[in-house]
């Protein structure tokens, strides 16, 4: 079976992380091309350094490509209430030797669509670099296969009372996208609230294995927020998207077009979904367990792979 090419895009982030892993353990299906960061969940620095920790932790070699540092317009909120004021609080990991590409991550993408005919994006965090990328280099847009993200909200949202994080953070960056034409699967607030994992399920990582120490530290830290507030589960949002790719069949989904409301204190950032001809798909369900599982298997992997 041909190995799907994607680049990750992404702002670690606890969750970006555990998509990282899955695809990391799915590698004889999922080519992963690059990294490239953008602010987010943490500043840009903070963001493409925790993945950094990450990868020396693992003795991974793909290259980072630091991006955008703030949205396009707005200024940039980090969210240390979720991740922490490291954007990866949890496990103490050394600081790493490696260092980010000096190019930055348009200019990657520009050079791999120029000599790629099929790349997959998987965008788990504000859109501006792909953005800049389509404002930049428009017409590499039709090498781009598939947009997979997670972002948006249907009913309700996360961080104001419409949306959702990510597209929040940089709405004008989201229009951008989602005009663009590009085919792009959205994985909103609510489908990763469906496949989500119990809380009590974390425990499962609580060993000495290497990736599920790396896992349970991450996760430990990442649930507080749901064990505040007594919630049996909690959403891996960024781990969706992945799942997705590898997994398809384990999603509803619906077929049209969205809009990106870009003001307004309670719409900023809202997803407005009309069903009908148009090139987005909205995952709209899934069935916890399998998918859930998905995960567990990964982790699973790397464990063998990394002892
Ligand atoms: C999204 O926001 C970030 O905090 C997570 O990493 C995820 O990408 C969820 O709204
Ligand atoms: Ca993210």
């Amino acid at each position: 079976m041909d190995k799907r090419k994607i680049i990750i895009d992404c702002d670690p982030g606890h969750d970006d992380i555990m998509a990282i892993l899955t695809a990391l353990a799915n590698d004889d299906r999922l080519e992963i091309l690059g990294f490239t960061t953008v602010a987010g969940n943490q500043t840009l620095p903070k963001v493409t350094n925790n993945l950094l920790k990450v990868e020396e932790y693992l003795g991974l070699d793909i290259p980072v490509y630091p991006g955008e540092a703030h949205p396009l317009i707005r200024y940039g909120q980090p969210q240390p209430a979720a991740h922490g004021e490291s954007g990866m609080d949890g496990p103490i990991l050394p600081e790493p030797v490696r260092k980010p590409e000096e190019l930055g991550a348009v200019e990657f993408y520009r050079q791999i669509l120029e000599r790629e005919e099929k790349v997959t994006v998987v965008a788990l965090a504000p859109l501006t670099n792909l953005a800049i990328l389509l404002a930049r280099y428009g017409s590499l847009a039709e090498r781009i296969e598939q947009i997979v993200l997670m972002g948006g909200a249907l009913n309700g949202g996360n961080i104001n009372k419409c949306a959702e994080f990510n597209i929040w953070h940089d709405p004008e960056a989201a229009k951008i996208v989602f005009d663009s034409g590009i085919p792009i699967v959205m994985a909103p607030l609510e489908v990763c609230y469906a496949g989500g994992i119990m809380l009590k399920e974390v425990e499962r990582f609580n060993n000495d294995a290497p990736v599920s120490r790396l896992v349970y530290e991450l996760l430990d830290f990442y649930c507080e927020y749901a064990r505040k507030r007594n919630w049996e589960s909690t959403a891996i949002f960024d781990l969706i998207p992945i799942v997705y790719l590898l997994a398809p069949e384990l999603f509803e989904s619906r077929q049209g077009r969205i809009e990106i409301i870009r003001e307004g204190e309670d719409t900023q950032g809202q997803t407005v979904f009309t069903e009908g001809d148009g090139p987005h798909t909205v995952l709209v369900d899934t069935e916890r367990r399998r998918c859930i599982d998905v995960f567990f298997r990964a982790i699973r992997q790397l464990d063998r792979r990394y002892s």
